[in-house]
């Protein structure tokens, strides 16, 4: 009798890009309130705070865009036959809006900088070249964007997790360990 064959999983280097990026996003979001709500305004501490959040929500970009390369280089494992089809076009639908508010968050983010006229100061001193003119109008727009995608980008994330803890719980199958590190 040969082994039954192991599921397939996400290789170590998509492992390595997911968990950076997810930890860097759960990151985002206490960030952002803190350096907007709860420090004062224009203050230094403030402004070294926005460069944090700024510097963490470029490199998600330049992860994902990497991430998204490697998954061409090695497509994500497929899913196991026994999955009913309206999990599967969840899973893929759910990943999709994952991967486009990981690109659109940013980007959003970054077109408000530069409409605002302020300067893009991340860490270490690096300043991002503006692309776009000061414009009041277009900073309001991005600003908003930027809120509600935001906050539609944490609401995904919280269904992703729930989906995943489902099958590692209830339906206590090989899902979630595809993505956890380690040796199997
Ligand atoms: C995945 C990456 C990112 C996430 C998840 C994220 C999330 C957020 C959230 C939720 C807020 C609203 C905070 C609040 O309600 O008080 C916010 C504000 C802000 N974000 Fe981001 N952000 C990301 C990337 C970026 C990038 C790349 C930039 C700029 C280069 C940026 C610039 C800002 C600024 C300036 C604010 C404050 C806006 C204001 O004062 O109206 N963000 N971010
Ligand atoms: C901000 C946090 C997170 C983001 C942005 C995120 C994003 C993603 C994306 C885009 C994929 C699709 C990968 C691909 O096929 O290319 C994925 C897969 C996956 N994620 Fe997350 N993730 C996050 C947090 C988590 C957490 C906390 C867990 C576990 C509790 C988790 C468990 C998984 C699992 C198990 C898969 C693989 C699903 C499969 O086998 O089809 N993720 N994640």
């Amino acid at each position: 009798m040969p082994e039954p064959e192991a599921p397939a999983r996400y290789d170590a280097t998509a492992r390595a890009l997911h968990w950076s990026v997810a930890l860097l996003v759960l990151l985002q979001f206490p960030l952002a309130v803190y350096m907007d709500r709860f420090v004062e305004a224009f203050s230094q501490e403030q402004f070294r705070l926005y460069s944090l959040h700024k510097t963490i929500g470029v490199a998600i970009l330049l992860l994902v865009v990497v991430r998204l390369g490697w998954r061409l280089v090695s497509p994500p494992p497929p899913l196991p036959a026994s999955m009913p089809a309206w999990e599967r076009r969840a899973a893929h639908t759910g990943h999709a809006a994952l991967y486009l508010l990981l690109l659109a968050q940013p980007v959003v983010g970054l077109l408000h900088g530069f409409a605002s006229g302020f300067p893009t100061v991340l860490l270490f001193g690096v300043t991002v070249p503006s692309l776009l003119a000061t414009d009041k109008a277009l900073t309001d727009l991005f600003g908003t964007a930027h809120f509600y995608l935001g906050w539609t980008f944490l609401a995904v994330v919280a269904l992703h997790v729930a989906a995943a803890l489902r099958h590692r719980f209830l339906l206590k199958d090989e899902i979630l360990s595809r993505m956890l590190p380690g040796a199997r």
